[in-house]
């Protein structure tokens, strides 16, 4: 990545902590910052638009209901284009929000062995080597950039297709809805695991902070380059806290039943 664009990241970055604000409060550390968060849901937003209204192209008798959303079968097919330019702009600024964190490393090779483990909740505890993003996060972002990388140049191909070569344009419609269904499944994946699969994820890009609990279980290797200190150490002293807690729960319910 180019010096400049991580300068321009740094300085949009320090605009808009001054625009909005991220508590962190105690037993808590800050995971996505406020420009992080804006660009996130600014790419989510247009890419639904851009989902809904290319199902309502791509299939009028099944997806009939979303034209009228948008006014329309041609105010639609109109809006289309442009949901999907914005989007791959606030994807751009994204790709270099977070290019660094994204690199593919050895630990994320040998994450990829584990993934049954992973999608099974096998493991209380992710390995120590996982660091900011998993290599199941990785691999979602980067298909998200060669996808719109495709979606990009199909689309400006369909886009202004009375100048094109016609097998120009037919590879392009197909090359075009592959793209948006691999999209499609990675997004459902992506909902699922930002919410339903790993509790406290979510609010993460909702007031960009996640509790120390969720930041050992899950990015060891990030919680100890941010607090210094070891994920196996916080889970023993969390097990701990948890046995001492029953033991003393259970002797309250002695004493009750001895005294009744
Ligand atoms: C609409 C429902 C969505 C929800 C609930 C959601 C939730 C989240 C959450 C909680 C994170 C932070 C994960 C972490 O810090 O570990 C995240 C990250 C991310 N989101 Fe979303 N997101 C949604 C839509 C989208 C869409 C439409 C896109 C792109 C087309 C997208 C792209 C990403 C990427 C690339 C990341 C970083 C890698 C990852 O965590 O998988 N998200 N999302």
């Amino acid at each position: 990545m180019s010096t400049s664009a991580e300068q321009f990241d740094r300085d949009a970055r320090g605009e808009f902590a001054r625009l909005g604000r991220t508590r962190v409060h105690r037993g808590e550390l800050l995971r996505h910052p406020v420009y992080t968060r804006f660009l996130h849901w600014s790419v989510a937003i247009f890419f639904i638009l851009s989902l809904l209204t290319g199902f309502a192209i791509y299939s009028p008798w099944l997806f009939r209901w979303l034209a009228p959303l948008f006014g329309g079968g041609a105010r639609t097919r109109a809006l289309h284009p442009w949901f999907g330019v914005v989007f791959e702009i606030f994807f751009l600024f994204q790709f270099i929000n977070w290019f660094g964190p994204m690199a593919w490393t050895a630990a994320d090779r040998r994450w990829m062995r584990r993934i049954k483990a992973y999608a099974t909740n096998e493991e209380k505890l992710e390995a120590e080597d996982v660091g900011f993003f998993n290599a199941g996060q990785k691999l979602y972002f980067w298909v998200i950039a060669v996808s719109g990388l495709l979606f990009l140049i199909t689309g400006l191909l369909m886009w202004f297709a009375d100048s094109m070569p016609r097998w120009i344009v037919v590879v392009s419609y197909v090359l075009h809805d592959i793209a948006a269904l691999v999209m499609l499944g990675g997004l459902i994946i992506h909902i699922y695991e930002g919410t339903a699969h790993q509790p406290g994820t979510f609010r993460s890009m909702i007031d960009g902070t996640v509790t120390e609990k969720w930041a050992w279980t899950h990015h060891p290797a990030w919680y100890r380059a941010v607090t210094g200190r070891d994920s196996r150490d916080a889970y023993e002293r969390e097990r701990r806290r948890q046995r001492e807690r029953q033991r003393v729960l259970e002797e309250g319910e002695r004493d009750m039943r001895e005294s009744s």
